[in-house]
């Protein structure tokens, strides 16, 4: 199967962004939310997909049931700013949701989020993951999924996920913007990793409707998580319920179900490296020199500094 053309990433804002994510830029500022709207926010392969389906579960697991056998998790909670050809843009697909509420999931930095979510606000749940996870699960992914650019090899995609929106900032400041002729063949969208927690971060401490949530905390005790969330959302599944929607969003469970395993989803080749990878917490052991781990530490170590916020690469 011949691969589709990789995006170009450009300066958009300050950020690094591909057109897949900026397309619908116009229409996105202006989307109308509801007071009641639930929104997950994250950067890439933090395990926005496994909150998204604890939350579609906790909300509608019971009342829906039909959804849970006829549309994929990404048509059910749409992705607010994605605008990718041979798929319903995000934004329609939100506000044609006639579900109450409306679950948005979107990986805009927190200063992008168009303002109506905070005018009514919504209820926003912020999905952090340890930075080397991270990385390593977008390198995966960026192999798979041509709307991102192709991230080349290892050590290289790396060195430039860390060097983050740094190296396109000083690249357009040297060359007066003319660097869309001369792209950059990997590195990532939405921006430095480390400025989206941070921000989203920073958010939280003046915003109690921002619940701030860490994948290593899922994988720790899901149990304990869901019951933080209900708490947050206001919600009160009963025991038995809560069960069933642990026993639905497990990894394996997950990974099997077509529905949130992202079959058949639009420009990925899962062949090349499935959606649901691996699921764990630890799995940079398997990619990272000790010098890049060392490295990728005091990278992170001075680039995040705000209290409170800390990420834990083993549980
Ligand atoms: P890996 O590539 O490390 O396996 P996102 O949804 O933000 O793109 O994040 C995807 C990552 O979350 C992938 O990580 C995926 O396997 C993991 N993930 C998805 N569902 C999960 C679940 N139920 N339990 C644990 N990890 C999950």
């Amino acid at each position: 199967m011949e691969e589709p053309p990789r995006p170009e990433l450009f300066d958009f804002h300050g950020v690094s962004m591909t057109k897949f994510f900026t397309d619908n830029w116009e229409n996105v500022k202006k989307f109308k939310a509801k007071p009641d709207d639930v929104v997950i926010a994250s950067y890439p392969k933090s395990g926005t997909t496994w909150a998204c389906y604890l939350l579609d579960r906790l909300y509608f697991g019971k009342t829906h049931p039909e959804k849970e056998t006829s549309l994929p998790l990404y048509m059910r909670v749409p992705f607010l700013e994605l605008c990718i050809p041979g798929h319903p843009k995000g934004k329609d697909l939100a506000d044609q949701l006639t579900v109450t509420p409306r679950l948005i999931k979107t990986h805009l930095p927190v200063h992008f989020v168009p303002d109506t979510f905070w005018e009514n606000n919504c209820k926003t749940i912020y999905v952090a993951r340890n930075p080397k996870d991270v990385i390593v699960s977008h390198f995966h992914f960026s192999r798979m999924n041509s709307i991102h650019p192709a991230p080349g090899e290892w050590d290289g995609f790396l060195q430039r996920f860390m060097d983050g929106n740094s190296e396109i900032k000083v690249y357009n400041f040297k060359h007066k913007c003319s660097f869309v002729n001369q792209p950059f063949v990997s590195s990532v969208a939405y921006g430095a990793w480390h400025e989206h927690v941070v921000g989203w971060w920073e958010k939280k401490q003046t915003n109690p409707n921002l619940h701030y949530i860490f994948y290593e905390d899922l994988t720790e005790n899901l149990g304990g998580e869901i019951d933080k969330l209900c708490s947050f959302l206001g919600l009160t599944p009963s025991d038995e319920e809560k069960q069933s929607i642990k026993d639905a969003v497990r990894f394996d469970n997950m990974k099997d179900n077509k529905l949130t395993n992202f079959t058949n989803a639009p420009l990925m080749n899962l062949k090349i490296s499935p959606f649901m990878r691996k699921g764990k917490v630890g799995d940079w052991k398997n990619h990272f020199t000790v010098a890049q781990s060392k490295q990728c530490d005091e990278h992170y170590k001075q680039k995040i500094t705000s209290p409170g916020l800390q990420f834990r690469t083993e549980v």
